[in-house]
This record gives C-alpha cells, sequence and structure tokens, in this order.
C-alpha cells in the first residue's frame, strides 16, 4: 500500500484526536500496524485511511490519489476497503450466510445468486461452512468474529482494516482468529491492523506506528520498534504491556 498523509488533524468536540499527523508508508509495506495507549488515536486513523470520516485539516493520499479531492473519490476509496471493528458488528436477526450477503448486495450491488456464491466462498475459507445457516447468538464470540471477517472479505476489498479485532475475545477464540488474520497476510491481504496483541503485531507487520495523545511517536519496522524503540514513552509503554 501507499499512503501519504500530511499534517492531519481530526477533532471531536473539544477533543483532539488526531495533532498534525504526517506519516509515509511505501508500497513494500502490506501489513500496517497501529498500536500505542487507548485513546492515542489508533481508531481515529483507521476511519481515515478507510474513508469512513474526513480530517479537519490536512491531506491525505492512497496509492498516489488525493482522496479528500471530492466526496465522489473518498466513496469510491470507501467502498473498495473491507472493515472489522471490535465488537461483534453481526446483525442478530440474520444468519452468518445473509450477514455476508447483505452488504454485497445492498452496498456492492450484486445479484443475489453472485452474492451468494461469493459468501458461501468466503465462508467455506475460514471453515464456517457448517455454520452458515446459524445466528450469531448461536457461534461463539470467535466464530462470529469469523463470520465478520468473512464478510469484509468477500468484496476482495483491496485494503483491509481490522481495528482491535480480539480485543473482546478470550485467549482461545483470539488464537483461532489470529490464525485467520496470519492467514491472509501471507496470502498477500493488504492490511491495516490495530491491536494491543504486541506478539502478533511483530510477527504480522512490515511496519509498525506507535501513536499516543493523537501524535504519531514513532515508527519503523517491527523488529527496530520492538527491540531497540528510542523513545521514551514507547520503551515504557512496552516495559508495561510485556512484563508479565
Ligand atoms: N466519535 C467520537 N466522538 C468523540 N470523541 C471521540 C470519538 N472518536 C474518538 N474520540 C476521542 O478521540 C481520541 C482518540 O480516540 P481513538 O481514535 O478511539 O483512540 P484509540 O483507538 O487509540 O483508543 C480519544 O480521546 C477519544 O475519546
Ligand atoms: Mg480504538
Amino acid at each position: 500500500m501507499n499512503i501519504e498523509l500530511r499534517q492531519i488533524s481530526k477533532l471531536y468536540g473539544e477533543t483532539q484526536a488526531l495533532r498534525k499527523l504526517d506519516l509515509i508508508v511505501t508500497d513494500s509495506v502490506n501489513v500496517l500496524v497501529l498500536i500505542g495507549p487507548s485513546g492515542g488515536g489508533k481508531s481515529t486513523l483507521m476511519r481515515l485511511l478507510g474513508g469512513l470520516e474526513s480530517p479537519d485539516s490536512g491531506d491525505l493520499f492512497f496509492n498516489k490519489q488525493h482522496l479528500l479531492q471530492s466526496e465522489t473519490v473518498l466513496l469510491q476509496h470507501r467502498r473498495q476497503n473491507g472493515y472489522l471493528f471490535q465488537s461483534f458488528n453481526l446483525f442478530p436477526h440474520l444468519t452468518a450466510l445473509e450477514n455476508v450477503e447483505l452488504p454485497l448486495i445492498k452496498v456492492h450491488g450484486k445479484k443475489p445468486a453472485e452474492a451468494r456464491s461469493l459468501s458461501l466462498t468466503a465462508l467455506s475459507r475460514f471453515q464456517l461452512d457448517d455454520h452458515a445457516d446459524k445466528y450469531p447468538a448461536q457461534l461463539s464470540g470467535g466464530q462470529q468474529q469469523r463470520v465478520a471477517i468473512a464478510r469484509a472479505i468477500a468484496i476482495k476489498p483491496r485494503l483491509l482494516l481490522l481495528d482491535e479485532p480480539t480485543s473482546a475475545l478470550d485467549p482461545e477464540m483470539t488464537a483461532e482468529v489470529l490464525a485467520v488474520i496470519e492467514s491472509l497476510t501471507q496470502s498477500g491481504q493488504q492490511i491495516i491492523l490495530s491491536t494491543h496483541e504486541m506478539g502478533f503485531a511483530r510477527a504480522v507487520a512490515d511496519k509498525v506506528v506507535f501513536l499516543a495523545d493523537g501524535k504519531l511517536i514513532e515508527e519503523g519496522p517491527p523488529s527496530a520498534l520492538f527491540e531497540q524503540a528510542e523513545n521514551k514513552q514507547v520503551q515504557s509503554f512496552f516495559s508495561k504491556v510485556m512484563r508479565y
């Protein structure tokens, strides 16, 4: 992926979620991981990168395209991406299969037969064939998140945005969902991931960005960031989250 952010700021009322953020991500990066303390701006940055929201100021380029030039361009960008957020976003009154099909039909204009076939392929990819006709309440948290990932990739997104996809899961389900994400990275899927799973971040990231207080504090390849962080705030974060 190729990203260029210049002086991006985003405010929510009085809260400055991002403060004049600059970021360059080059084509060699397939998996970008955002880490840092809660409230640091990770989710805000992901929403901006996905085209779900616009910044208050600054410039944003994805694959050299100036995304903020018009609503149309931003909308086109948004539609090419797949999203998954922390809490389970499945519709409770729809089966797993219907949950995957719905956006294909409603958002992407697929015909029902094609939507069904794409959905079954996506579910099958994550060993969810036997669960296609179950409702979310009949599935474990890990299975629900796998259905949500199937839904996000069913459109074959250019970019998959995963915002703390395992933070509501117990360890076993976390492992199950991380395995699915790892398989996606191995297939070459471009991913932006925010996570508190430091071991996983280190294993899959091509580039890691540490955000705190709406600012980019440090960035680099995982080996550099995890082993030789230069910034005191980053070192202190690691010493806390990796102590036990
Ligand atoms: N929709 C929103 N409305 C009001 N404040 C928000 C909203 N989204 C984020 N914020 C605030 O912006 C800051 C950054 O939040 P966020 O991007 O969610 O950080 P992170 O994902 O790193 O925890 C926080 O202070 C948060 O409370
Ligand atoms: Mg967040």
